[in-house]
């Protein structure tokens, strides 16, 4: 559906995006997922034809991006990080203006702005000013003045920033269907959980580089272990520290111990250990790994840094 090769794009003081290349596959939930100024909105900008870059290019469709084509234009929806809504404007005049950007018009465009309204539960505030909007309506409405011209690729930039969580779960629930009926969804984030419950296949980019790519399984692979243990401190498991040490690194972490598995490592013989030596199971836990670990492990930063 899009493929990305061999991206350049640079700005007089940086280079945002440094030979990228990526395949997003027809009815992807694609997660494009890393910190702030990584390169992400130049990704999105350029994948609307709003940047032109450098060197590589750009199909979808398996048609080139050159400049204005309408045929692309017609193909992509972009909502944009910052909202691009007139607040003296109603909800239902800022969607005319947006369906018009696209040549569609009348009964079309009509029946569009309904059923989207509708889909954001919108429709009964439609002919309010923006304005008297909370920052979660506004970003709804933002939302679908991307999809009145029924794209096939739906960009969305960090869509969720500054909403409340409301809001917030109406966004992910509105988008999730829109994948399930078919869409092709590229989304924004720099919230791993984001990425983690709605993306199929995430790629992680960090100063205008991809770091990593894949499933959310594929992508935690890659760290060195699968899973912590944490050990709560306690009679018996301050006793056993050595025993826990030849399972991997164990790390004091004050009122817990984590245990970083060695090679090899399986839970079932680690199980077996703690019932010989009569610990009980309430002081285990086992903390699945994240993509925040990957990145961490990836960069030696933090995602939010
Ligand atoms: N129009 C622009 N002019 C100059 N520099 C820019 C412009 N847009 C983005 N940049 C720079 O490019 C880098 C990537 O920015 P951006 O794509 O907005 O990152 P992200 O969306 O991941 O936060 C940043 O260093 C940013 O300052
Ligand atoms: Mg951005």
């Amino acid at each position: 559906m899009i493929q990305i090769k061999n991206i350049t794009k640079k700005f007089p003081s940086v280079t945002a995006l440094d030979n990228i290349s990526l395949k997003i596959k027809e009815k992807d939930f694609f997660g494009l997922l890393g910190p702030n100024g990584a390169g992400k909105s130049t990704l999105m900008n350029l994948l609307v034809g709003y940047l032109i870059p450098e060197e590589g290019e750009i199909l979808i469709d398996n048609l080139k991006i050159s400049g204005e084509s309408l045929s692309i234009k017609n193909k992509i929806g972009l909502v944009p990080q910052s909202l691009a809504l007139y607040d003296d404007l109603s909800a239902l005049e800022n969607l005319e203006i947006f369906g018009s950007l696209f040549d569609i018009a009348g009964k079309q465009l009509k029946e569009s702005i309904d059923e989207k309204l509708n889909s954001v539960e919108l429709y009964e505030r439609r002919k309010d000013k923006v304005k008297t909007f909370s920052g979660g309506m506004k970003r709804r409405l933002n939302l679908i003045a991307g999809l009145l011209h029924d794209p096939l690729v739906l960009l969305c930039d960090e869509p969720t920033v500054g909403v409340d969580p409301q809001s917030r779960n109406a966004i992910f629930d509105f988008l999730m269907k829109l994948n399930e009926e078919g869409k092709t969804i590229v989304y924004t984030t720099h919230y791993m959980e984001e990425a983690e419950r709605l993306c199929n296949r995430i790629a992680i980019i960090d100063m205008g580089k991809i770091i990593a790519e894949g499933t959310v399984q594929e992508l935690i692979h890659h760290l060195p272990y699968e899973q912590t243990i944490l050990i709560n401190k306690n009679q018996t498991t301050l006793h056993h520290t050595e025993k826990f040490k030849s399972y991997g690194i164990l790390i004091d972490e004050q009122d817990h111990f984590e245990l970083k598995p060695a090679e090899g490592f399986t839970l079932s013989s680690f199980f077996k250990m703690i019932e010989t030596e009569g610990i009980t199971n309430q002081s285990i836990g086992i903390k699945r790994p994240s993509l925040e670990a990957l990145f961490l492990h990836l960069t030696g930063r933090r995602l939010r840094d």
